[in-house]
């Protein structure tokens, strides 16, 4: 089949973008990254793929992409993602995060583009009262990153009412693990779970912290719902074609509705690796909710997305093999 337009992935030298941008190449889609590497690494960035070193917030630029490579959709990942670092940087968290979506939607809206998927989060909830969590729950977050990115929802609301935008927005749960044929993967300096204790399973740490273990939760540790990467990114593809059937205002949890702690995984990542981990109790840190499971019936009917890693085991096999590639292990 020929496309006629491609696809604009901001953020596509990035975790999440390099492997949705994997996933739109695998299913027929031409793509063009832009992304200013500021944490991103070009090296992800898939052979094949247009890639433009730049800013999403400077509209000029974003403009002539659009224009000159057809571009008929955006996916839009670029941002900052460290939700305790938001509280120390909020000038610069609403910047990447919300003025500069806010520009990059002028751009689209101006050069017509008509469909948007916009990388929102599970911290858009912050602590809730009741597990698991639906669409439909308030929305009330603990962070600055958090609010970034629900004023970004709202711009869309509001942006898609006026304009002919259709647009959708995934909130992601814990996304982790990587490229079943290590294509892709985490890098940059880790704050994730998941990230930190397969770095100390091959020896790049000599141990962990586990971040308070005196919230209201079974063990005390806080409880996630961790989704493999591979998977949020055929999500995307999914949701990106639904929303070029027409529908819009497409609000999706992105998670398996499993919660974990802190301390379980830690015990998977000693059981996956067969390496004591060193992890000792600490202080809460800012902003963590105790708990986020996601009620993922709704992406389950709306799109056809059946998640393929969805085992623990997987996600940190994968996240271990990624670490031991990319250390030459
Ligand atoms: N944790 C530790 N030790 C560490 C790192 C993390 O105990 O060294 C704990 C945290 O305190 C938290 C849990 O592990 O309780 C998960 O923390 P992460 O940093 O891995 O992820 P967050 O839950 O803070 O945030 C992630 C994404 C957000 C997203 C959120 C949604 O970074 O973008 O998941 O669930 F919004």
């Amino acid at each position: 089949m020929t496309l006629q337009y491609s696809v604009l992935v901001t953020g596509g030298a990035g975790y999440i973008g390099s492997h949705t941008t994997l996933a739109l190449q695998a299913a027929g889609h031409d793509v063009v990254v832009i992304d200013n590497l500021s944490t991103g690494d070009r090296n992800l960035v898939a052979e094949g793929v247009s890639f433009i070193e730049g800013d999403v917030a400077d509209t000029r630029l974003v403009r002539r992409v659009l224009r000159e490579h057809r571009v008929g959709a955006v996916i839009h990942f670029a941002g900052s993602i460290v939700n305790p670092e938001s509280f120390e940087q909020p000038l610069a968290y609403y910047a990447n995060n919300t003025s500069a979506s806010r520009n990059l939607l002028e751009a689209c809206v101006a050069e017509g583009v008509e469909t948007f998927l916009f990388s929102s989060s599970a911290s858009v909830y912050g602590e809730v009262e009741r597990l698991p969590i639906d669409e439909t729950d308030p929305t009330n977050p603990a962070s600055p990153y958090g609010a970034s990115k629900l004023m970004t929802e709202w711009m869309l609301r509001d942006i898609g009412a006026a304009h002919n935008l259709q647009w959708g927005a995934l909130r992601y749960f814990n996304v982790a693990g990587a490229d079943a044929a290590l294509r892709a993967g985490q890098v940059g300096p880790a704050t994730h779970l998941i990230k930190i204790a397969v770095e100390v399973a091959v020896g790049a740490r000599k141990g962990m912290e586990i971040f308070g273990d005196d919230y209201g939760t079974p063990d005390g540790t806080c409880i996630r719902d961790y989704v493999h990467v591979s998977d949020l990114a055929d999500a995307h593809v999914a949701a990106l074609e639904h929303l070029q059937t027409g529908q819009s205002e497409l609000i999706l949890n992105c998670g398996y509705g499993h919660g974990y702690s802190v301390h379980d995984i830690i015990e998977a990542v000693e059981r996956v690796s067969g390496q004591p981990l060193n992890a000792r109790v600490a202080e809460r840190r800012i902003g963590d909710t105790s708990k986020l499971v996601a009620d993922n019936r709704r992406i389950l009917r709306t799109l056809d997305w059946a998640p393929k890693f969805n085992t623990i085991d997987t996600i940190i096999s994968s996240a271990l093999a990624w670490e031991q590639k990319r250390r030459g292990l």
